[in-house]
């Protein structure tokens, strides 16, 4: 799993015969995460500034199959992408400068085209971040084709782990979409998070099993500020050594309150992340505000149907203006209620998803 693996000699008279039968592809549905406790800041080769805790999801996913072809120099891989069903050069391009940042480690990529086909699950327009599960997905694409040329992954935690560390590479926060229920990235006194791919994470209270997320879109549009940018910000950041510090505090806290089953507990730093997020996004130079004005309406109905009813239901935030509502699947009756009566009039369209705890990745063929 190091980048020194040195890979055998292919036998292309074998991967010939694949293609004559047609099976030289492999298809992977991934899914999104959510974090609890959010990844803000990195340095060298995508190495988290602090560790991040998430939910993986089970709805919001995109499914990706990817197909090889023998070349017959060492100059590829030649890259060509089709998202959902045209041709996105965008796509290609990020996907091309992802594979060629690669071949130090899988350096028989070279001797390959791949052709990929890819679709979310949700509209792609919708206003949901769809690094992770995009990421992941050509991830596993790529350590499917690894383990079908050489067998070099002993097992199935072997292989996720290396699944894990290559979607780390294109994305950050897609390395902890490879684990069912919740995963931790990033070393930490606490678990066993590591810094090069996330690890699963169970350690927590059968209250949480259930948890429902339903993402409400306030805007749809292109994010004002690419990740890139806002992990960059983090660099020369004010409050920087704070929040690193912060994070992990918030984390020490969060696995108590998910091996003791304190909901309340676990929601209100769930919403202290959310916000130091955005107090980090607004206090960076230059600064931003994501939120939107019915971002902020939002969270004040949340936080007071909360007080009203006692309801364990919480706000948490990406990098954009739209909230992702957590809550437990025994409360999904009121809350929903509560959305549709109070809370669609604030997004856009009244477009809502729902989503929940999901069990990672699933292969398709
Ligand atoms: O994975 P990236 O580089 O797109 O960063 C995403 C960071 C947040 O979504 C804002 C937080 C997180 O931990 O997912």
């Amino acid at each position: 799993m190091s980048t020194s693996t040195k890979y055998p000699k292919l036998d292309l008279n074998i991967i010939l015969e694949d293609v004559k039968q047609d099976i030289n592809k492999v298809s992977w549905k991934s899914p999104s995460n959510i974090a609890f406790i959010k990844y803000w800041g990195k340095r060298d080769v995508q190495i988290p500034m602090n560790p991040s805790l998430s939910m993986t999801l089970k709805d919001c996913t995109t499914t990706t199959q990817m197909e090889w072809l023998p070349r017959t120099d060492f100059s590829g891989p030649h890259v060509e992408f089709y998202f959902e069903n045209k041709v996105n050069e965008k796509f290609k391009e990020k996907v091309q400068k992802y594979l060629n940042g690669l071949l130090e480690e899988l350096p028989f990529l070279r001797q390959f085209d791949l052709l990929f086909k890819s679709e979310n699950s949700f509209p792609h327009s919708a206003g949901i971040a769809s690094s992770a599960s995009g990421m992941s997905a050509i991830a596993l694409c790529l350590t499917s084709f690894e383990q079908k040329l050489f067998g070099t992954l002993d097992d199935s935690t072997e292989f996720f782990s290396k699944a894990s560390h290559l979607a780390r590479l294109g994305s950050g926060s897609a390395c902890r979409s490879l684990f069912p229920k919740m995963s931790v990235w990033g070393e930490n006194e606490f678990t066993e998070g590591e810094n090069n791919k996330g690890v699963e994470f169970s350690s927590f209270h059968e209250k949480f099993e259930d948890l429902q997320d339903s993402i409400l879109i306030v805007h749809s549009g292109e994010k004002e500020v690419s990740s890139r940018v806002g992990h960059s910000l983090m660099n020369e950041h004010p409050y920087a050594e704070k929040r690193f510090s912060e994070a992990n505090k918030n984390l020490s806290l969060l696995l108590d309150y998910l091996k003791d089953g304190d909901i309340f507990k676990f929601g209100e730093i769930v919403e202290r992340e959310a916000m130091d997020l955005h107090g980090l996004m607004m206090t960076s130079r230059p600064s931003f505000l994501l939120m939107k004005p019915n971002t902020l309406l939002i969270i004040e109905r949340i936080k007071k149907y909360r007080l009203d009813k006692k309801i364990p239901l919480f706000f948490t935030l990406d990098a954009g203006p739209n909230v992702h509502v957590i809550y437990p699947k025994a409360y999904s009756p009121e809350v929903k209620t509560f959305i549709r009566e109070n809370l669609l009039s604030l997004c856009e369209d009244g477009k809502w998803f729902e989503d929940s705890m999901g069990n990672g990745p699933e292969i398709l063929g």
